[in-house]
């Protein structure tokens, strides 16, 4: 067995109301304790007792590591004259993926291996613990597979995106496409360790009946279900993965009444991903009636190389408060317990006895430092299931 003491924190945030005062039950100096992979006492109005090792946080803020439920880490190329364009007036539009496809294709798997591995290092720098991958720029059976077998030596949360865009090879059958996706490209998905099916609902890529098709295939064969949804405009996205019970639907940038009112009565996650909004030049999502309404909040990075090229949920964070109107608190519980509510995970994403040992030491008196501090990188020291994965170099 080995242990850690985390010793001297002098706010701990533990994202669970019911552990401490306000939104994120906070303490205040505390120590944690930490067996093998999992938290085993909070430790308060004492000495903490003696560990195999100990960190001392000198009065800073932790946090739970934050849970990216929304990548897409495995692709080859670079797009970085698209954004470029952009800046200068060019339109988003879904035909960008296409770029990313070919690119992917061509790369051999180490290319892609080192890349992923790369910006899971990048995050877990950025204080992410827990990190969904999708496929989608693969879309062929064996491009697909590929691309989930690199995703799955990274993380458990894989997600198959067969159904991101048509690709050029099924120009005009996009009804053949949808048969190859539920078909051959959906069982090698499965073989290739996936947890979860996903589809791009937008004009320019997957209609309602389409998505409703793949993710009904997905789920019947033991996949969860999630969807890209209202993205670029509003659309039936939203509705459908509640119909669907999906565990998340994701971007929420246009959203009705209706839409809203779905969701809050439905146990489906509304997933914000600003910086695609930041680096498209789309309006923000109305993430206040959202959450007025009660409906639970996730925050992902979707750090992708087309619409979203960050693994820094310090950022999405300062957006979220900043551009979504959402409160501190709101947006810290949501990269943290909304992001494990959108992956129906129930061991991450708060600091919890018994819950696994990820823990994020920011170089900060209070976590609203992450907002009011934008572009400054305040994470210290990382701990991901009880080893330590980032180590501050400052006492
Ligand atoms: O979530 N919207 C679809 N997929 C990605 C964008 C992918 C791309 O542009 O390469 C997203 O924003």
């Amino acid at each position: 067995m080995n242990s850690i003491v985390i010793d001297h924190i002098g706010l701990l945030a533990t994202a669970d109301p019911m552990m401490g005062t306000g939104p994120l039950g906070v303490l205040r100096d505390v120590a944690v304790v930490v067996e093998d992979d999992r938290i085993v006492e909070i430790v308060s109005g004492r000495p903490a007792p003696a560990a195999d090792h100990r960190i001392d946080a000198a009065g800073r803020c932790v946090l739970p590591g934050f849970v990216d439920s929304h990548t897409h880490l495995v692709f080859g190329g670079d797009r970085s004259d698209e954004f470029a364009a952009r800046m200068a007036g060019h339109p988003y539009a879904a035909g960008g993926i296409q770029v990313s496809v070919a690119a992917t294709r061509a790369a051999t798997d180490e290319e892609l291996r080192t890349r992923a591995a790369a910006l899971r290092d990048e995050a877990r720098r950025a204080g992410i613990t827990t990190l969904e991958i999708k496929s989608g720029y693969g879309l062929t059976p064996t491009d697909e597979a590929r691309c989930l077998r690199l995703a799955r030596e990274l993380t458990t949360e894989t997600t198959f995106l067969g159904a991101h865009v048509v690709p050029p090879e099924y120009a005009g059958r996009p009804a053949d496409y949808v048969a190859l996706v539920t078909g051959p490209m959906l069982a090698a998905a499965v073989g290739a360790g996936a947890r979860w099916i996903d589809a791009f609902c937008e004009t320019g890529a997957f209609d309602a009946d389409q998505c409703r098709t793949i993710l009904q295939a997905g789920t019947a064969a033991g996949l969860g279900g999630r969807l890209h949804a209202n993205q670029l405009g509003p659309g039936p996205g939203v509705q459908l993965g509640v119909e669907l019970g999906c565990a998340s639907v994701d971007h929420c940038t246009h959203l009705s009444d209706s839409d809203i009112a779905a969701l809050a009565a439905s146990d489906t996650v509304a997933t914000f991903l600003p910086a695609s909004d930041f680096s498209t030049r789309q309006p923000y999502p109305d993430a206040r009636r959202v959450l007025d309404a009660g409906v639970t909040v996730a925050l992902a990075t979707n750090c992708n190389p087309g619409s979203s090229y960050t693994t820094s949920m310090a950022f999405c964070l300062a957006l979220a408060v900043r551009d979504l109107r959402m409160t501190v608190e709101e947006a810290v519980l949501a990269a943290t317990a909304g992001g494990a509510a959108a992956l129906r995970r129930s061991d991450v994403g708060r600091v919890a006895v018994g819950g696994r040992a990820d823990l994020v030491v920011l170089d900060a008196p209070s976590y609203t430092h992450l907002a009011y501090r934008p572009g400054v990188p305040l994470v210290h020291t990382v701990l991901e299931a009880g080893r330590v994965v980032v180590a501050g170099s400052r006492p």
